[in-house]
């Protein structure tokens, strides 16, 4: 076997045999397949595609190159969420001690954000103390006693996506749905979850922008999924306009924060509980996961979590000294406000990163005062900006003009859940 005929079947349309693929990805995890070779294979299944019968083994390939994590010590049984990303998404820092609170063991383990969507690990870090570099000993110790665990994937998870991620982000080949299912769902596999819930983003903030494509996604990761026997299902979800309030580090963790207290906005509870109600089906547990908001259990699992982990949930996040509003031009009514604009103003102003090494500040991000559907006064502020140095406040305010439209009539309102594939 070598890498050359493997790369030219794939050019030719070929679909690829199970030997082929094993060996194509072991060899390339161990170096012994040079970048160029991996990339022109990348390149040919982006023009190609791949057969399920070929993703599901590429898929395994993935798995295989590294350890699957074994949960079986773990009494409760496992469930887990993964986002494909969007703007606000602060998501699973409520919902994994709601499913704790539910009975559910959620072995989460996330990523940092790059470009203008946040990451997970980079929100939790905000809080003092916090680590998400824990050892498989630490994490499954407080798994088995939270009922939640939020942290990176250990090196020994998956390496091969590792590489091919890292390879595909400087040779244009991260825009391929099998890539994208393989490389997501080969690490949530390998985490050892039973059931897996997918929030597949759609709209301007999302990585998929389009329903049709944010569709063929859902299918074919929940595909991949059930024939790894993890029980899988995906909802659709809107990401038009950030969920939510605040979008940025510690901004977000304080709305997550309110919202495990009960008072979180309407939008993040209405999706975090329609998942929380997806992993509960899917792990044949019933629990009212809106009766563990209210009723604080959420809340104590998420101080449990953040205890266990290092971080003091009583400590005062960072903020941000310095402030800048943006104003509405006239009165009426917010027809609309732009996700993928307020994700980029929040990069811009220090939330986010442009390469993977770079630092992110805690405090920095957007507050959104008014979503689509408030009524606002010409000059009332629509957007406030938090961020560290005020230098960064013009080109922030760069990338929101044109971020809303305000009108006469109240705009058509847009449900938050698109659909459910299972
Ligand atoms: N997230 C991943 O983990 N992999 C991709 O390919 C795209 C998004």
């Amino acid at each position: 076997m070598n890498a050359i005929d493997v790369i030219r079947a794939k050019r030719d349309g070929a679909e690829l045999s199970d030997d082929q693929i094993d060996y194509f990805v072991d060899a390339y995890t161990r170096a012994e397949i040079a970048d160029e070779q991996a990339a022109a294979l990348l390149m040919a299944i982006v023009w190609r595609g791949m057969s399920p019968a070929e993703l599901s083994r590429w898929t395994a390939a993935m798995i295989a190159s590294g350890e699957r994590l074994d949960l079986s010590p773990i009494a409760r049984p496992t469930a887990d969420k993964h986002s494909t990303g969007g703007v606000g998404d602060k998501v699973s820092l409520v919902l994994a001690p709601v499913a704790a609170a539910c009975g559910i063991a959620d072995p989460m383990l996330s990523g940092r954000g790059l470009g203008h969507t946040g990451g997970t690990l980079d929100k939790l870090e905000a809080i003092p103390g916090f680590r998400v570099d824990l050892a498989r000993d630490e994490m499954l110790d407080c798994l088995g006693r939270v009922g939640c665990v939020i942290c990176a994937a250990g090196p020994g998870l998956t390496p091969a996506d590792r590489k091919l991620y890292a390879l595909r982000d400087v040779t244009g080949t991260v825009e391929s749905i099998p890539l994208i299912a393989s490389s997501i769902m080969s690490k949530k596999i390998a985490e050892g979850t039973d059931a897996l819930v997918l929030d597949v983003k759609v709209g301007s903030g999302a990585f998929l922008p389009d329903i049709s494509s944010a569709r063929a996604l859902a299918e074919t990761m929940v595909a991949l999924g059930t024939d790894h026997g993890v029980k899988t299902s995906a909802l659709l979800t809107s990401m038009d306009t950030p969920l939510g309030r605040a979008a940025g580090n510690a901004l977000e963790v304080a709305e997550s924060v309110a919202t495990l207290s009960g008072s979180g906005p309407e939008d993040l509870v209405e999706v975090t509980l329609a998942l929380a109600r997806e992993m509960l089906e899917l792990t044949g547990l019933s629990a009212d996961p809106a009766e563990r908001l209210s009723d604080g259990s959420a809340a104590r699992a998420f101080r449990n979590m953040v205890t266990a982990q290092g971080g003091d949930p009583d400590a005062t996040l960072p903020e941000a000294p310095e402030r800048a509003e943006v104003r509405a031009r006239s009165s009426g009514v917010l027809q609309r406000l732009d996700a993928r604009a307020v994700g980029v103003a929040a990069w811009r102003l220090g939330a986010g990163r442009a390469r993977k090494e770079d630092p992110v500040n805690a405090g920095a991000g957007v507050v959104c005062l008014h979503k689509p559907g408030n009524e606002i006064s010409e000059g009332e502020p629509i957007l406030e900006l938090h961020a560290e140095d005020p230098a960064r406040f013009p080109s922030a305010c760069a990338a929101l003009e044109g971020a809303f439209d305000i009108g006469t009539e109240p705009p058509e309102p847009v449900p938050v859940i698109l659909e459910r594939i299972a």
